[in-house]
């Protein structure tokens, strides 16, 4: 990866066309693991070749899972059951990837061998015990650094026992860690979360033909079934889609078509928020591809202004704040955001890094420690930090639009783990964005 690439974004539009964007990070990491246990062969189509998702990918084939790519996007997974994953002599690297991490710390837990998960700097200085705890109490044994951060020794062998964990915070990957720690174990899991978050675990779990029991906010399975190999269509990212719908929002006379976008209900927390400032989204032929909602979005640009932002709307877009804040900045007013405390913890510190960098914008912005207040106005240029943050270097891209003066984005490497093409696909629907190696 090119973590020194810098970018510069420059006043640019109005933005046109159509943007395919990639395939749904959650829901590939997820297509690989089910497929990987399951019985037979699983194929998965719209993969997305993000460096996250090909770090599960390898891991899985060090574990001895074969996997074909007969074309971009597309993996052919030959499944060998349950029971069937070898240990690996080397440590498993998870590269950026917090979701490979901890839903793997979960699959391996139930594994009759030792393995050792790895990832790069920031995923490094992730917090780990929210599953490792949870799964200590089903009787597995994981061991962390002194500070609950990886690698993450995981010893094999562990009879595994079901329990009725409460989520202190709603996590979709601490939930999928369990349930799939569940898998092994004797009797019931059962997981009850404060807030629903995404349930593609759950949803996959059932297409592969595992029995659970699931509904908004809970999620329950016993162990002792098999998985059986299934098809899985991966919907294009309604995260990566963000930056894309904040973008025509507030570049004047821009209009932009987005086809096939999940719209998984647990994702698309940022359609309302940008719908409450103000925004012009529509849903076109909205449909069912592979099990989820998808639709294709229509955005054009409309005039935004401030709001509070419901807390009830946080876990619906927890990706989506980076991409939020742009938008914050530049509408009319002011715009609150409280309870997303769990921004702290993502791929940065989100609420520093875009309090930091739209502040180098002459942004004025307050930072809360669950949130931030952001009174809008105009963006100058200048340089801001990434901090190997993915959606923090999109985000920037976006302000650099409506930017008085060209923006330098330091350190876009990070980019590729969610998005390869961006820049690309960025320019060809009118950015000006220029990556100055
Ligand atoms: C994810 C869950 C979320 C999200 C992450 C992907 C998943 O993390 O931020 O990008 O695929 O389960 P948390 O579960 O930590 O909120």
């Amino acid at each position: 990866m090119s973590g020194a690439t810098d970018w510069l974004s420059r006043a640019a539009g109005p933005l046109h066309g159509e943007v395919r964007v990639p395939g749904d990070k959650s829901v590939s990491h997820r297509a690989l693991m089910f497929g990987a246990l399951a019985e037979g062969v699983s194929r998965i189509h719209g993969f997305l070749e993000g460096e996250d998702t090909r770090a599960t990918a390898a891991v899985l084939q060090r574990l001895g899972v074969r996997i074909d790519t007969p074309s971009a996007g597309e993996r052919i997974v030959h499944g060998v059951g349950l029971h069937g994953l070898r240990a690996s002599s080397e440590p498993l690297d998870c590269g950026n990837a917090g979701t490979g991490m901890r839903l793997l710390a979960g699959l391996l837990a139930g594994q009759a061998f030792d393995s050792t998960l790895v990832g790069d700097a920031s995923l490094s200085k992730r917090p780990m015990r929210r599953v490792t705890e949870p799964l200590a109490a089903m009787g597995a044994r994981i061991e962390t650094t002194q500070g609950g951060l990886p690698p993450l020794v995981v010893r094999g062998g562990q009879r595994l026992h079901g329990i009725r964990y409460e989520l202190p915070v709603a996590s979709a990957q601490v939930k999928s860690a369990l349930l799939l720690a569940g898998l092994y174990a004797a009797g019931e899991t059962e997981v009850i979360e404060p807030y629903p978050t995404r349930d593609y675990t759950e949803r996959m779990l059932a297409a592969f033909g595992w029995p659970i029991a699931f509904e908004p906010g809970r999620a329950k399975l016993s162990g002792g079934h098999a998985l059986r190999a299934t098809d899985v269509d991966v919907p294009a990212d309604f995260s990566s889609a963000a930056f894309f719908l904040v973008a025509a929002s507030i570049v004047p006379g821009s209009e932009l078509r987005l086809p096939a976008v999940g719209l998984n209900p647990r994702r698309t927390g940022l359609l309302e928020a940008l719908r409450l400032m103000g925004a012009d989204i529509r849903i076109e032929n909205p449909r069912e591809s592979g099990g989820e909602p998808v639709g294709d979005l229509v955005v054009r640009h409309a005039p935004l202004h401030g709001v509070e932002l419901p807390e009830a709307l946080v876990p619906d877009m927890i990706d989506e704040f980076p991409a939020l804040f742009i938008a914050a900045a530049v509408a009319r007013g002011r715009t609150v955001v409280r309870g997303a405390a769990e921004l702290r913890v993502k791929e940065s510190d989100r609420i520093a890094s875009m309090a930091a960098g739209l502040r180098a914008l002459g942004a004025r912005i307050e930072e809360t420690p669950d949130g931030a207040i952001i009174d809008g106005g105009t963006l100058s240029g200048g340089a801001v930090q990434t901090h190997m943050d993915h959606r923090i270097a999109m985000s920037f891209s976006v302000a650099g639009l409506v930017a008085t003066a060209p923006v330098r984005i330091h350190d876009c490497g990070h980019v590729a783990t969610s998005f390869p093409g961006y820049l690309q696909l960025a320019n060809a629907c009118g950015f000006a964005l220029e990556s100055l190696v």
